[in-house]
């Protein structure tokens, strides 16, 4: 005879929606800090729990219900403490669950445009201090800053791609076209929900809506290229006509309460950020200097470089560049190419500028005012990093002290200058190139003058 079978009841416990985002949270920053970055197995994820894949994949699978003990193991192996607030039992989550509709819109990516960044080598510090400023320290905004090609939009995409589990929402926008504030809006808030009628809305009406989303989902907002949208000139960092309401919109998000995370990316620092911005404050400041060695040199590979066979040479050009993956990235094909890919040859002939680094150098020179341009000069002719007394006696004559100091406090941001224990100094190849601008004569002057009309830039005193 068979026994009727008895209906199983569905038993034992599950992890409720915050003690869930608590070990995602954790697992994340464990990936980062001790993985390189890449997701742990089931296998990792059981030999660090001391439990069976299978388990393992009931815990991070959060439909079926395991004991207490399994999920104190879990949470212990992360250094976390179980709380009664962290599980619940498996019908009372899924009763939860039925009655919200949350679970639909879980993960939304408008990510599209990002770049791709398949081949991305080191950076493991920093990737773990932005997910500790995001996961542990809920900072509300966070800006990575940085010179032209060193990496900042890749650093922010491989953060998106590791963060996502964590996020209801995130979002990717290059705001390189000088985006209208309000056209970015509109282009955002269809995202959450399609059936406003917003155009004719206020641009504050507008704010308000998006900030009221931000609290209710978990979303990462990355805006990238932000320098397209600050005034060119240095002196006031704040913004024009149709990109003003980027400004009111920042200082919102970093003074209120939410539970996202605003990612700008940029070449200077929006006036907003300033004020708001503190070591122990929701809004923070990474800037972001060039690559380790050794990741330069696996992008150097991956160009077709061989390296290996002359390892030392190869590390001094990748110092001279100071670690810029882009100018890397426009040397190698040359080095290849001309000198047949033999590094001593190329640092032999001793006109490591040339080019595209010749054209990006330009870029970051061209638009500076005349007392920037001679603060650098004046570096760059000190052989020697300088310090600010020095310089103050060379350059204080003709310029004002408030000057001095805003123009050194701008280059530094711009990751012009280095300043530190009171030194400053500038790259190596930036400096290489002032030398060589400045020809025979050296004389920063003749050269600014000279500057300033092939730029059709005003030649006016150098206190300008
Ligand atoms: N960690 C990395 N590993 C491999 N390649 C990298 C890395 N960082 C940057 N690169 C490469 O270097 C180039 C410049 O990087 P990226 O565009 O991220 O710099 P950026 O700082 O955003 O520059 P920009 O200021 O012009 O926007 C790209 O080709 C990118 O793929
Ligand atoms: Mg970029």
């Amino acid at each position: 005879m068979i026994k009727p079978q008895k209906q199983r009841r569905k038993r034992g416990v599950i992890l409720s929606r915050s003690g869930f985002q608590k070990l995602q949270d954790a697992t994340a920053q464990a990936q980062i800090r001790n993985n390189h970055g890449y997701r742990y197995t089931l296998e990792a994820l059981g030999e660090l729990t001391g439990l069976d894949p299978d388990t393992v994949l009931k815990v991070y699978g959060g439909k079926m219900g395991v004991d207490k003990r399994t999920l104190m193991r879990c949470f212990k192996a992360f250094n976390l403490k179980l709380e009664t607030e962290d599980f619940c039992g498996v019908e009372s989550k899924k009763m939860k669950e039925d009655s919200s509709n949350k679970s639909q819109y879980l993960g939304y990516h408008h990510w599209d445009q990002a770049p791709d960044v398949s081949r991305f080598y080191g950076r493991q510090a920093q990737l773990a201090t932005l997910t500790d400023w995001i996961l542990e320290d809920r900072c509300r905004i966070i800006t990575i800053l940085g010179i032209k090609g060193i990496g900042k939009t890749s650093l922010g995409v491989k953060l998106a791609q590791y963060l996502q589990d964590q996020f209801d929402y995130i979002i990717w926008r290059s705001l390189t076209e000088s985006l209208c504030f309000k056209s970015l809006l509109l282009e955002f808030l269809p995202y959450f929900n399609q059936d406003h009628s917003l155009s004719s809305e206020k641009t504050s009406h507008l704010i308000s809506l998006l900030l009221g989303y931000l609290r209710q989902w978990r979303c990462l907002v990355i805006l990238d290229d932000v320098e397209a949208i600050l005034p060119s000139d240095d002196s006031s960092r704040s913004f024009c006509q149709d990109t003003q309401g980027y400004g009111e919109f920042f200082q919102r998000l970093g003074e209120t309460a939410h539970q996202s995370c605003l990612l700008l990316i940029s070449h200077a620092k929006p006036k907003q950020v300033k004020l708001l911005e503190g070591e122990f404050l929701p809004v923070r400041v990474m800037y972001l200097k060039g690559l380790e060695l050794s990741d330069a040199v696996a992008i150097l590979q991956d160009k077709g470089c061989m390296c290996n066979h002359s390892l030392e040479e190869w590390h001094q050009i990748i110092q001279f560049y100071g670690g810029n993956p882009l100018l890397l990235k426009f040397l190698a094909p040359t080095i290849q190419n001309i000198f047949n890919g033999i590094a001593g040859d190329f640092l032999a002939l001793n006109s490591p500028i040339f080019g595209e680094v010749q054209d990006f150098l330009e870029q970051l020179f061209q638009p500076l005012t005349q007392t920037q341009k001679l603060i650098l000069i004046q570096i760059a002719l000190n052989e020697q990093p300088l310090c600010l007394s020095q310089l103050r006696e060379q350059i204080l004559p003709s310029i004002s002290p408030q000057n001095l100091i805003e123009s050194l406090d701008y280059l530094q941001e711009i990751s012009l200058i280095d300043f530190q224990d009171n030194f400053l100094s500038i790259a190596p190849f930036f400096r290489d190139y002032l030398m060589t601008q400045m020809g025979e004569s050296k004389n920063p002057e003749i050269f600014l003058n000279r500057v300033s009309y092939s730029f059709h830039l005003p030649v006016t005193s150098v206190s300008s």
